[in-house]
């Protein structure tokens, strides 16, 4: 299975930090505290990349290939290059722009501007120019003459031998199986066996802020401000496709407004942006459209999942099978991982057989948990289903059969799962049993409950580094690499750092996320940032604490072991009322600064460290219309520690907003007859609303007080919030109507007629 992140593995003779003693009761992390760029945020005066204007900035646009797939024969720039306000046309023959482009680690498979498009949306041209309106007038005016070829959308049809080739290699890119004990044996000798194909959508990513970049070089100097959710990443592929020194090339991330796994690598549109800066000596802004970025920035494939099952009698799992289809689109990337079946339940028979192929269509990316909530709709549903066949409610199934180890990893122990206590408590929690036995019917309208399972399997890139800088007046500057990208890393990290130091957040300023001023920290996505960065940034503040507390200790006589940090106090434990402020110490101001230098510890040998989660759904049908009303979610969640529990909250109820659209609304459709995209906008692509979201949400957390995982006891959230949502208002249908839906989304006009088909009409 592809990872879309760097390898979690340690790296030999990589400098060590202190081990520090777990956290028991905590003061400040775990509370619900108002973020601390809150009012930033709210009021706009937030500055993200797509507010950004820089003094003689320009604007670029690009052109577009608008056929599935074609050859451009020829690129007519005069016309636009005459134009007002005009400074650079950038197409695949302009000297600098002959950049062969990566998409992945494999080797170029691609050119900036390829002339040869493989899906409509293709980067053919661009243009920069003093206003955006100019830029996009010229870009109109660039006439590209193209050959258009046969093309190919459908995952299967793409395997055909006669299918249009995406690629000279063919369409198929990757095949892959795993497979433990004998599932043959296992499916002959079971008492119960059923399975189906399931079908999930080609889901986008909409970030409130789209894909932009703004780029200015100072001589052979590049600085890139980007919405991003990693800078180290995008500085190493900037240097790559500019063949710079790393040190040459600073990437800035001030606000992300969301990103989702589509702002993880980097996209055509930075590199264009840096050169038509180089060729215009001016700064120049590339924001890329709304539409654009729904034809060209990413997607999550849709996927294909014909899973089988087995189970005995008395409710043990003895089988599981899937077979995994998915497309990347036209360039590489990973659309299928059957992880969360080989994973989530203890199943001595399990085997699994992925392929991925080229289409002509938007390349996949990272997005929200890759590959999981698809896996999750077909896994949990057949889970649901066995449940049922054998007669024994669905909860107390997934409770006899939970993995204990990582079967996928030679049985690899956990650190901690609380995967039992969140089927347990969140089962508790919602009423589930009441809720099973009520009466479903209420006039045209069926009401049920249903839940899901999950898992995620990305443990964090272990390595991060990270300042913290204690001024004379006792305030306290954090620096640290990580992207905030709309989660509350800054209001996290500031809350660690306030517990070991004992200064009110206020008294807390954080850099971040500049290559130029800030350490390294990975990219903010897999759900690792809490997880990677915290111990680092708890082990600065502990070392700021150590240094600090020895000034204090000879400057009041009395050991340093003694000495407690409070309300920006250092406090004598026995002697309460001889509390000194911090700005009072004499050494403190003699130094000006106290620097603390912070490490991530690796990860342990031997063990593995991953969240878990159940989530329930209450919903209610509407069988005149077939409109499902999704009535209340509860999630519970074991991802360690609750460091912020308003972050908590908000990721929690953020990702279960987008399980609704993964289950109920979205769906990037592609048109047969031309291959073109015919939704690529928020009237006709239907991310939900406020109004789709239940009043009545609630978040469980199952802290399994984890004191392996790392120093903090975080285990990330972010992914594991959306895994099971969709899967488990499935099963809620299900349980409400006796309809059960393979093919998400469970749109309203599908329910009519699968109802319809139920009743035989
Ligand atoms: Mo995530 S899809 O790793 O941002």
């Amino acid at each position: 299975m592809k990872h879309y992140l760097p390898d979690p593995d340690q790296i030999p003779g990589e400098a060590q930090p202190q081990e520090l003693p777990p956290w028991g009761e905590t003061r400040v992390v775990g509370r619900s505290l108002s973020r601390v760029d809150g009012y930033e945020l709210v009021s706009g005066t937030a500055v993200y990349t797509l507010d950004l204007t820089l003094p003689d900035m320009l604007h670029a646009v690009i052109v577009r290939c608008p056929h599935a797939h074609a050859r451009v024969v020829r690129v007519e720039t005069s016309r636009a290059e005459a134009m007002p306000g005009v400074r650079a046309v950038l197409t695949a023959s302009t000297p600098g722009a002959e950049i062969p482009w990566y998409f992945g680690d494999d080797g170029p498979t691609s050119r900036l501007f390829d002339s040869h498009c493989r899906y409509a949306g293709e980067e053919v041209a661009a243009v920069a120019a003093e206003t955006v309106h100019q830029a996009w007038d010229a870009a109109r005016a660039i006439e590209v003459e193209y050959e258009v070829l046969p093309f190919v959308i459908d995952e299967a049809e793409a395997l055909e031998a006669d299918a249009p080739a995406v690629h000279e290699g063919g369409n198929l890119t990757e095949q892959r199986e795993f497979a433990r004990g004998d599932v043959e044996a296992a499916f002959a000798e079971a008492d119960v066996v059923l399975g189906g194909t399931f079908r999930t959508p080609c889901e986008l990513h909409a970030p409130l802020e789209t894909f932009v970049s703004v780029a200015r070089w100072d001589g052979d100097r590049l600085t890139v401000w980007d919405s991003t959710q990693g800078v180290f990443a995008r500085q190493q592929e900037l240097a790559r496709y500019f063949r710079l020194p790393l040190t040459s090339v600073r990437v800035i991330c001030p606000y992300v407004g969301g990103g989702f796994g589509a702002k993880l690598s980097t996209g055509k549109y930075t590199v264009i942006a840096a050169l038509a800066a180089r060729m215009t000596a001016r700064p120049v802004k590339l924001a890329v459209t709304r539409e654009d970025s729904f034809l060209s920035e990413g997607n999550r494939p849709a996927n294909t999942i014909r899973l089988k099952a087995a189970a005995m009698r008395d409710g043990t799992l003895t089988a599981l099978e899937g077979e995994f289809l998915g497309s990347v689109g036209a360039y590489p990337s990973g659309a299928v991982s059957p992880y969360l079946l080989l994973a989530l339940y203890d199943c001595a028979n399990a085997r699994a057989a992925t392929t991925e192929v080229y289409t002509n269509a938007g390349r996949a990316r990272a997005f929200r948990a890759p590959a999981f909530p698809p896996c999750a709709w077909a896994l949990e549903q057949t889970i649901d289903a066995l449940a049922e066949e054998i007669g024994m409610d669905p909860v107390e199934f997934r409770l006899k059969n939970l993995a204990t180890v990582l079967q996928l990893r030679d049985d690899l122990p956990y650190t901690s799962i609380g995967l039992r206590e969140c089927i347990i408590e969140g089962a508790r929690e919602f009423g589930w049993e009441s809720a099973r036995s009520r009466p479903q019917q209420d006039g045209h309208l069926r009401r049920g409950v249903g839940m899901a399972a999950g898992m995620w399997a990305y443990p964090g890139e272990p390595r991060a580094t990270v300042f913290v800088k204690l001024f004379a007046d006792g305030s306290v500057n954090l620096n640290m690499g990580a992207s905030d990208i709309g989660t509350g890393t800054k209001t996290v990290m500031a809350m660690v750092v306030a517990e070991e130091l004992g200064v009110p957040l206020e008294q807390i300023q954080i850099e971040h996320a500049d290559t130029g001023t800030t350490q390294y920290a990975p990219a903010s996505g897999g759900s690792q940032t809490v997880v990677v960065s915290s111990p680092a940034v708890r082990a600065a503040a502990v070392d700021v604490k150590g240094q600090l507390l020895e000034i204090a200790a000879a400057e009041l006589e009395r050991p340093a072991e003694g000495l407690v940090l409070r309300d920006g106090q250092v406090v004598p434990i026995d002697d309460e009322g001889a509390a000194v402020p911090l700005a009072e110490l004499r050494g403190l101001r003699q130094r000006q600064n106290i620097v603390g230098v912070g490490r991530r510890h690796p990860h342990p040998e031997g063990k593995i460290a991953l969240p878990f989660c159940a989530q329930f759904a209450d919903v209610e049908v509407n069988t005149l219309t077939g409109e499902v009303r999704v009535a209340r979610l509860l999630a519970a969640h074991d991802s360690g520690r609750v460091m912020s529990y308003l972050t908590y909250e908000n990721q929690v109820f953020g990702g279960m907003a987008m399980g609704i659209g993964f289950g109920l609304t979205e769906d990037r459709v592609l048109d047969s007859q031309t291959g073109k995209m015919v939704n690529h906008n928020w009237h006709d692509y239907k991310i939900p609303t406020a109004k789709d979201v239940p009043l009545e949400q609630t978040c469980v957390p199952i802290d399994p007080h984890d004191t392996e995982c790392n120093t903090t006891g975080a285990k990330g959230l972010g992914e594991p919030a959306h895994i099971p949502t969709a899967a488990a208002i499935a099963n809620a249908v299900y349980h409400a109507t006796g309809v059960r839906v393979h093919d998400a989304p469970i749109t309203a006009m599908q329910m009519v007629r699968l109802l319809a088909e139920t009743r035989g009409d």
